[in-house]
Parts: C-alpha cells; sequence; structure tokens
C-alpha cells in the first residue's frame, strides 16, 4: 500500500499503521477509557442530512473563511497535537510547510517537538499556538512572550486537560515518554525496524516549548509527571482573564462545552472558543462538539467565533458543522495518519482530499461561499 493508494482517512490510517510500531500508532488512534467519545464523534455527523438546493448556477465556489481575525483559504485547520515528529521525523515541520501551501491556519502544541519559533519561519500561514496552565505563572507568561516575539497570531489555551486522560491502550503497551516500553511494546518496535532507523538517524527528539521543564533526553520529567505535577489544577477564570489580558490578541479557548462557559470566555475578552473533547482523549461520555454547536451557536454566535473539533474525516462533515455556524473546523488525526505514513507529502495529499470534497459538497448543495451554508441546509432525523 503506499500514498497514491490513500483516498480517505481509513486508507490513511491503514497506511500508518503499517509503518509505525504498534505503541506509537496507538497513542495517535487511542482515546480515554473505553473509547466510547471518541467514537461518537464521528458517528455524531450522521444525526443529520444535508439537504441541497439544486440548479442554482454554482460555478466557482468561494470556501475561504475569516476565523479570529485569520482568513483560511479553506474552513479546515490543523490542530494543535503533541509530539508529531514520533509519528514522522518532519513531525511540525511537515504539518507548518502543509499549511502554508494551502493557506489554512495550524497549531503548535506546547508538547511540539520543533520549536513555535521555527514553526513560523517554516510557515507564513496563520499559526495558534496552543499551551496548558502551567502552575508556574511564570512560565505561562514567557511561553507568551516568546509566541508574541515570533509573530504568532492566535493564542490557543487548552482547558480540558487539566489531568491527563485515561489511555488504557498506552498502559497495555507501556507508551510513555521517554520510552518505557513493556516486553510487549518492545516487540511491537522490533517488528518496525523501518521506523527506528529513519527516527534514530534524525536530530534527537526534544520538546522545545519546555526545554528547561521536560528533557527527553535524559527523562528527568515524563509527559505524564508533566501533567500531574506542571499544570494546575486550579486554573480559573480570573488566572484565563489574566493571560487574555497580557496577550493582547485573538485568544482562544479549547475545550469549551457549555453555552455558560462561551459566555465567560466572551466576559474575559477571548475572540474564539473551540467546542472539543480532545479527540475523546480526556473525559470519556463527554459529548461531541458539534451535537453542541447548535446550542451555543444560538446563544453567542454573534459575539464570538464559534469552531469545533473532533471526529472530522469527510468534506462533508465540514459542510454539516458550517451549516450550523461553526466558523471553521479542526482536524487531528485526520492529518496525523498522513503525516505517519507519508510526512509532509501526505499531509497535503490529506489536505487536498478534505479541499476538494469541500468543493465538490457545496457544488452538489447549491452553495457558492460559506455564507450560503445555514441550519435550513440540514435536517436532523
Ligand atoms: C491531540 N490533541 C491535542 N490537543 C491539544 O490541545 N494539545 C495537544 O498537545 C494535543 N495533542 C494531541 C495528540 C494526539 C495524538 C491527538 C490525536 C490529539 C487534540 C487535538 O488538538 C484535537 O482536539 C483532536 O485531535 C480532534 O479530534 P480528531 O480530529 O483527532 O478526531
Amino acid at each position: 500500500m503506499r500514498l497514491s493508494d490513500c483516498h480517505n482517512f481509513h486508507d490513511f490510517r491503514r497506511l500508518a499503521k503499517r509503518r509505525l510500531p504498534g505503541p506509537i500508532f496507538n497513542y495517535i488512534d487511542g482515546a480515554a477509557d473505553d473509547e466510547t467519545t471518541y467514537r461518537r464523534n464521528t458517528a455524531s455527523f450522521e444525526s443529520c442530512d444535508l439537504l441541497p438546493s439544486v440548479l442554482r448556477g454554482v460555478g466557482d465556489v468561494d470556501m475561504s473563511v475569516v476565523v479570529m481575525g485569520q482568513k483560511l483559504s479553506m474552513p479546515v485547520y490543523c490542530s494543535p497535537t503533541a509530539l508529531q515528529r514520533l509519528f514522522h521525523h518532519d513531525g511540525e515541520r511537515a504539518v507548518a510547510a502543509a499549511a502554508d501551501r494551502f493557506g489554512t491556519m495550524f497549531g503548535v502544541s506546547s508538547l511540539g517537538t520543533i520549536s513555535l519559533e521555527e514553526a513560523r519561519k517554516i510557515s507564513t500561514a496563520p499559526q495558534v499556538y496552543q499551551f496548558y496552565f502551567h502552575k508556574d505563572r511564570g512560565l505561562n507568561r514567557e511561553m507568551m512572550a516568546r509566541a508574541k516575539q515570533a509573530g504568532v497570531e492566535v493564542m490557543m489555551l487548552t482547558v480540558d486537560s487539566i489531568t491527563g486522560g485515561n489511555r488504557e491502550r498506552d498502559k497495555r503497551t507501556g507508551f510513555a515518554i521517554p520510552f518505557r516500553l513493556n516486553l510487549a511494546g518492545m516487540a511491537q518496535f522490533a517488528v518496525k525496524p523501518a521506523w527506528a532507523i529513519n527516527y534514530f538517524t534524525h536530530e534527537k527528539f526534544r520538546l522545545p516549548q519546555l526545554d528547561t521543564h521536560v528533557d527527553m533526553g535524559s527523562g528527568t520529567m515524563s509527559i505524564s509527571r508533566y501533567f500531574t505535577e506542571m499544570l494546575d489544577p486550579a486554573m480559573n477564570w480570573d488566572d484565563v482573564a489574566e493571560m487574555v489580558k497580557i496577550w493582547g490578541g485573538h485568544f482562544c479557548l479549547k475545550g469549551i462545552m457549555t453555552v455558560e462557559d462561551a459566555k465567560k470566555a466572551i466576559d474575559i475578552g477571548c475572540t474564539g472558543i473551540v467546542l472539543s473533547n480532545h479527540g475523546g482523549r480526556q473525559l470519556d461520555g463527554s459529548r461531541s462538539g458539534f451535537d453542541q454547536l447548535a446550542e451555543i451557536v444560538a446563544a453567542v454566535g454573534d459575539q464570538i467565533d464559534v469552531m469545533m473539533d473532533g471526529g472530522v474525516q469527510r468534506g462533508t462533515h465540514v459542510l454539516k458543522a458550517l451549516s450550523l455556524g461553526a466558523k471553521a473546523v479542526g482536524v487531528g488525526r485526520y492529518y496525523l495518519f498522513p503525516l505517519a505514513a507519508a510526512g509532509q507529502a501526505g499531509v497535503e495529499r490529506a489536505l487536498l482530499q478534505m479541499r476538494t470534497e469541500i468543493e465538490r459538497g457545496m457544488k452538489l448543495m447549491g452553495c457558492a461561499s460559506v455564507s450560503e451554508l445555514s441550519i435550513s441546509n440540514l435536517r436532523f432525523r
């Protein structure tokens, strides 16, 4: 199976599975507890059907959107994800370059494996810097200052992860950073020597955003210790309000799921929220971002940019979310499996397929621009 055989999410996932050692594949593919939320994220798009209008003379379609002041050529952006150079040696470099070519937004995680400054140099596309709230307030301020200095457009604080989710697949394989593999996990690396050769012949894996705090090489701090020891479960709205004020630009909260919290985000000056359950990786049993869209957009959609992520695998998923009022839609695994399968070429192929599907879908819906998509294009079952 080659990249040219990949025509959809499932094909990319299959190719990634062939290339990656089991523990790494399962780190991407897995989710929390029984993974019910993970499964439901994609299934929730089936709760409604698209209702096309015909004979509307749709020649060219304009799928560009403006979100948090950024113009995107398509309504899909690459959501921030951790550890990308573990999946492919180019990691975030590949994603930043692909986003640049497609003129869409991309995120760099505070657990990213290239620095936010390097990503900025690679890509002129709008850049999001995603971070978690640390007990060390100085570190939070330092990160924002670095992002500001580098010219990052949007600050994104993830609020659904004050503690790590229960990822049972990782427990079974012994996946941890630094690696602490059990025998079964080691055996799964041994059968993928090409990955290992590739990984170890490229430069050493680091977390440059947290340089002095997490040392990947000597293993002074693991990712799980990072979550339990460095993040602040006591963070509250006042803390975040202070950060929004310090940043002074577009600030987005990722992981908002209720109207009450959306209103609080507006009150403290945020310009965007992402309805998200972290790809089902945190609170299993929680609702999907898609299922919460209608309610939240109806309440606050005219005051703040509402986005969603989780389970997006098709252009038609994006059309449904936009019809419910999302300004843009984030994807995670949709670009991570292609990254693992084929680096930048994989991410570009996936983004091209998404763009093509959205364009085709808009034509078949009779919509020449994103602004023509509305709730009248949907019927719930
Ligand atoms: C994530 N996600 C994530 N989110 C975040 O705010 N910071 C992070 O470091 C990460 N890391 C991360 C790693 C991996 C392997 C995955 C799969 C996801 C969550 C991500 O931004 C997004 O919310 C989900 O991936 C969306 O769900 P889908 O598109 O993967 O179904």
